[in-house]
């Protein structure tokens, strides 16, 4: 069995038990390794939420990167990545603080779930039984409802210098879901500059739905601000969802073609976001799900970005079936995060790999039903680079 087939906590043991087995082998380690920064784990503890003790993991790799990652929420606090001069620069939005976590933010870096993005009305029916949901967006439920799993500490299950597994468990009931669903997701720093992030989610006892993924917002200039109209982006989607005034996808996989969505050659986010366009209007610039193209389960390279100014580069491989490409349109500079920066209009972007929007009421969607007793996993990858 290949290592990267297996599950994230088993592809994790079986690569901590090979480092292991090269660290006991007699023969001296080769040259380049031995230049090569020691890289020592480090959690610090940042306080704690509803009287629970919150964790700060510092994940580092041989070239420099780091990522940090909290307990509570699960966040991706920061992504420290180098520009094309080696310059390194924190790309996400976010806060200094868990105070600022534990204020009013919109999912910055966190996991979203149990249901990323919306379902239509907040209900949704399941083995004939309606089900009804948290309703926090208007008439809709969003991002996992009130208490969603950005607002959970998590427990971390594993934890090494490039990589940590945090643990939730959501009972039966949790915003109105039926069935226990217990999730781990696993951040893992590569080498590479690769930010892998596995998520496992295993319905323990009922049937459910699932679709969970990581909000972070993008600024690839490093400095969190400015529009982030000037980043060029690629999509590898040749349709998209369309959605109604409230966001919620009408069931068709539209083409893009010769749409302000056709992502499918690098365009300046900025190009067409202001275009005479109702789904434009209805999102206020772009916060439409993609169908990514080549066969969902199997991780692929789906979207690339570039910052012309800093040279900094993403690339996002997931074996999830769509994408939530979102320019940070409700940012208003009422939050303030690093550095005592307001956040506002535009100043960073995110790309939730996700399931399609309002699959449960959408049949004819990829579904995001997990059968009792049964798992889904999942796998993104942001991968740095500059050029
Ligand atoms: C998602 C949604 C947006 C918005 C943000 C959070 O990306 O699609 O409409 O709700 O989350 O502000």
């Amino acid at each position: 069995m290949r290592i990267d087939m297996l599950d994230p906590l088993s592809r994790y043991t079986a690569l901590s038990a090979l480092t292991l087995l090269a660290a006991c082998s007699s023969a001296p380690p080769p040259a380049a390794e031995k230049s090569t920064p020691k890289i020592t784990m480090n959690k610090e503890s940042w306080g704690a939420a509803g009287g629970r003790p919150v964790d700060l993991y510092t994940l580092g790799n041989a070239r420099g990167m780091q990522a940090k990652v909290s307990t509570y929420g699960a966040i991706l606090v920061s992504v420290v990545a180098p520009d094309r001069r080696g310059q390194l620069a924190d790309v996400l939005l976010g806060h200094d603080t868990l105070a600022g976590y534990l204020g009013t933010h919109p999912y910055m870096g966190a996991v979203v779930g149990r249901y990323g993005n919306r379902i239509g009305k907040g209900r949704f029916r399941l083995n004939g039984v309606e089900h009804k949901l948290a309703v926090n967006n208007g008439a809709n439920h969003l991002h996992g409802g009130i208490n969603g799993f950005d607002k959970a500490v998590w427990t971390a299950v594993d934890e090494g210098p490039q990589s940590v597994a945090l643990r939730h468990v959501s009972p039966d009931g949790d915003e109105g879901y039926p069935g226990e669903l217990d999730v781990t997701v696993t951040y893992t720093l590569t080498d590479d500059n690769d930010l892998r992030i596995a998520y496992v989610m295993k319905a323990t006892g009922k049937d459910t739905v699932a679709n969970i993924t990581n909000h972070a917002y993008f600024n690839l200039t490093g400095k969190g601000e400015g529009e982030i109209v000037d980043h060029e982006i690629r999509i590898d989607a040749d349709r998209f969802t369309p959605v109604d005034g409230g966001l919620i996808p009408t069931g068709e996989l539209k083409s893009v073609e010769g749409t302000p969505f056709d992502f499918r050659k690098f365009v300046r986010i900025g190009e067409r976001i202001a275009a005479e366009d109702d789904q434009i209007r209805f999102g206020k610039g772009y916060d439409h799900n993609f169908v990514l193209n080549g066969t969902p389960g199997t991780l692929r390279s789906t979207i690339r970005v570039k910052e012309p100014v800093s040279g900094r580069t993403l690339e996002v491989l997931t074996t999830e079936p769509g994408v939530q490409f979102y320019t940070g349109n409700f940012l208003d500079g009422s939050v303030v995060g690093k550095g005592g920066k307001k956040y506002l209009f535009r100043n960073g972007f995110c790309l939730e790999t996700q399931h399609f929007p309002d699959s449960p009421n959408k049949k004819q969607f990829p579904t995001t039903t997990i059968k009792a007793g049964e798992s889904r996993l999942s796998t993104t990858v942001f991968r740095f680079a500059a050029e």
